[in-house]
């Protein structure tokens, strides 16, 4: 059997606008992490995944791309995409980019052209265009609704001024769906692979993956399921994981596999519905390599619910051979200092929730910033936030920016070396001046520090990453107290971690290896660990 190194690849991903600024604007771009890329090999990570980069008018920070073989302006040139892959390369990292299938930007010459032609033409074929229902086709096509809030479709004029048809955008109206059973649609994708592929890319990770293929006919959804941001956990949806949408991937997964080592490009799904077997199934051996684990971010800090989560993606990812993978954050959700309850004790739980992630055997992904153990940034003034969850919500909903503050490198005050600029382009608070990679540096105790003995000692134990079993670990119950999860994973290697709330006492497992917070050895037979607190132990087996 191949064994690929995504198999057990620590992926580090880069908000590209939000990580460095090169030229000054305030605004992340290529050249920024370009510069800043050494800070990754430093770290220990596998691999960058890089978030979107391509041409766009910036409806949903890069998710609306206008042209998919070209770089934005904002964030630099396709030389500057170039000098990054290799750069990475120079320094043992893989790059991942996102690729975005569902849908294009309104200004994508395919949409452009889908408007000027009219109903019935082979141009609006590419898209989801119907005409409304009721009188005059004044209503909606059906009742789906936006994931940005609201329906999710948009009523167009005809080029000869008399209102028009609909066309369908399950996130922003200047996000047009693509229609995936159309033959240039799926031809076209192949191609902007290839493209990327060619300039040396190692793998795609891929928008809304669950989402490319819709259920014939587009029925309605039956009243009382949930639908957009809140309904995105479980329940079967006709534009969510469609079983045709398998047919995609096996087509990718035969592209990726002609490149020269037909295990090293990979495709990695964002697939926020489907669980369990259903969310293995995008792993199949001819399909994709990873899908993110959803239901391990969003587990919360409860030991019973993270150890089902674990069973259940050991146990699923082993029926289709593919390796489980691991995740507490990305540009989409509050970061986990903030989730796990904010100041001293949320840091706590998220240092602790880090050692138990990268304990798990398989893949782990991390979001920048998140090894400087940032909060979400809660108070950002409406004016300045751009996400369309919060402005089409008209600010009912917070959105996202508050996890796409941009990284503090260095100095007393902001933009802490993010930028050359006097602001970066969403505001950094005064109080990161103690979180900056520089001051983090310095000092043996700070989350920096732990993330990187923590990869250190990842890489250069043999009973972790993949380590000899990829889908199993050893749960240990006995003297154990009940809200402290503790495995062991062979050869010498065990990890607790303690979600009782209290200080609980566990057996001397033999050579603390690394924990997120003190731990103390009492009496000699029993180990103190403080609550919210993870150890690792080497047990020299
Ligand atoms: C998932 C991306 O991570 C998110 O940022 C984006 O808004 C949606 N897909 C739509 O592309």
């Amino acid at each position: 059997m191949a064994r690929g190194w995504w198999r057990d690849a620590v992926l580090y991903q880069i908000y590209v606008r939000s990580f460095a600024d090169g030229n000054g604007d305030g605004v992340g771009d290529l050249p920024g992490v370009l510069d800043r890329l050494p800070h990754v090999r430093d770290l220990g990570a596998d691999a960058i995944w890089l978030n979107p980069f391509y041409r766009s008018p910036m409806a949903d920070g890069g998710y609306d791309v206008a042209d998919p073989r070209d770089v934005d302006p904002l964030f630099g040139t396709l030389d500057d995409a170039d000098r990054v892959f290799e750069r990475a390369h120079d320094l043992g990292l893989k790059v991942v980019v996102d690729i975005v299938p569902n849908h294009t930007s309104h200004r994508h010459t395919w949409f452009v052209a889908a408007l000027a032609a009219g109903p019935g033409s082979a141009q609006r074929a590419r898209f989801l265009f119907r005409d409304g229902r009721g009188p005059g086709g004044a209503e909606p096509p059906n009742n789906w609704l936006s994931q940005f809030g609201g329906p999710a479709w948009t009523r167009i004029t005809e080029p000869d001024g008399s209102p028009g048809q609909w066309y369908l955008h399950l996130y922003a109206p200047e996000q047009p769906d693509l229609n995936w059973r159309n033959l240039e649609v799926r031809c076209e994708y192949l191609s902007i692979l290839r493209f990327w592929l060619d300039r040396g890319v190692d793998g795609f990770r891929v928008d809304v993956a669950h989402g490319l293929v819709k259920a014939l006919g587009l029925p309605d959804v039956p009243a009382g399921v949930p639908q957009g941001w809140e309904g995105r956990l479980g329940h079967p949806l006709p534009y969510w994981d469609q079983p045709e949408v398998h047919d995609v991937y096996r087509t990718w997964r035969r592209l990726l596999d002609s490149y020269a080592d037909p295990d090293a490009r990979i495709g990695v799904a964002e697939a926020w519905g489907p669980q369990g077997d259903r969310l293995a199934a995008y792993t199949r051996p001819d399909e994709l390599h990873q899908a993110f684990n959803f239901p391990y971010l969003t587990a919360g800090w409860d030991a019973a619910r993270l150890r089902a989560v674990i069973d259940d993606t050991l146990a699923t990812a082993a029926t289709v051979d593919a390796p489980p993978t691991w995740v507490l954050s990305n540009h989409d959700v509050v970061r986990p200092v903030t989730r796990f309850g904010g100041g001293r004790g949320g840091l706590d739980r998220a240092r602790a929730a880090v050692l138990l992630e990268l304990a798990l055997p398989g893949s782990a992904y991390l979001y920048q910033g998140e090894e400087l153990g940032l909060p979400e940034v809660e108070d950002l003034p409406a004016e300045l936030r751009e996400d369309p969850v919060f402005v089409r919500s008209g600010g009912a909903l917070p959105g996202r920016d508050g996890c796409r503050v941009p990284i503090p490198w260095a100095g007393q005050s902001p933009p802490f070396a993010f930028s050359t600029h006097s602001r970066a382009w969403l505001p950094q608070p005064e109080a990161w001046a103690g979180l900056t990679v520089e001051a983090q540096r310095r000092e043996a105790a700070s989350t920096l520090a732990l993330y990187r003995a923590a990869l250190r000692i990842r890489r250069e134990h043999p009973a972790l990453g993949s380590g000899p079993a990829t889908h199993r670990l050893d749960w240990h119950e006995q003297g154990v107290p009940a809200g402290v999860l503790a495995f062991a994973r062979e050869p010498g290697f065990v990890c607790a971690v303690n979600l009782t709330g209290g200080a609980v006492r566990v057996p001397p497992y033999g050579a603390l290896l690394l924990s997120s917070g003190p731990v103390d050895p009492v009496d000699g037979d029993r180990v103190v660990l403080p609550a919210d607190t993870a150890a690792w132990w080497s047990t020299g087996g």
